[in-house]
């Protein structure tokens, strides 16, 4: 009878574990349209890169200012252009106010995304975006700093053609540098312009 008993509290104990694990996973792989202000302790930092004109910079050169960053690739096929285009159409809604954002987009493909692509790419989006480039070790202390997990998808080594996985949030950096907010897929540019009015 006693050895029922341990086995049952074992197997409430491995529920609630896995229980929580899960939800803990759903977290990561799905964060909430809005993130939390525990999570925003974690989330940025220091970083140096190159931008689409060759210049070097780094997070104090956008000081004073609140920077919406998305993490990508020039040739992704599909979710980073529909992402930079929701943030340009975020950004469109906020008129006169999106001035006081700086929209940057991060590569997660160095190798591929030079300076002058990663000119071409943005002039796509909203104007004035900044696209941000840099070695292998740059990109990878960056994405470190902002929990963006990338890699590169390729059977063979040679494809020039190759994919990358990567995270894709959009996060709105406050005028310090602190996480004011993190957007997913899922949210609209109309419901995203107005949770970055709410913090301006
Ligand atoms: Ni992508």
């Amino acid at each position: 009878m006693k050895r029922v008993a341990t086995l049952i509290i074992l197997l409430g104990v491995a529920t609630i574990v896995g229980i929580g694990g899960r939800i803990a996973w759903d977290h990561f792989q799905e964060p909430e349209s809005i993130g939390s202000p525990v999570a925003g302790a974690l989330i940025g930092g220091p970083f140096e890169l190159v931008d689409h004109t060759g210049k070097t910079v780094t997070q104090d050169d956008f000081k004073g200012k609140f920077m919406l960053i998305y993490f990508g690739y020039t040739y992704c096929p599909d979710v980073c252009p529909t992402e930079l285009q929701d943030m340009t159409a975020a950004l469109d809604a906020l008129g006169d106010k999106a001035d006081r954002i700086q929209p940057i987009f991060i590569t997660v493909d160095p190798q591929r995304d030079t300076p002058e692509l990663m000119a071409e790419y943005v002039a796509n989006f909203y104007p004035g975006m900044i696209g941000l480039t840099g070695t292998e070790e740059q990109i990878a202390a960056a994405a470190k700093a902002y929990r963006i997990y990338y890699a590169k998808v390729a059977e063979d080594e040679n494809d020039p053609y190759y994919l990358m996985d990567h995270s894709s949030i959009i996060y709105l950096m406050d005028e310090g540098g602190k996480l004011a907010a993190y957007f997913n897929s899922k949210m609209s540019p109309e419901d995203m312009a107005k949770a970055i009015a709410d913090r301006l």
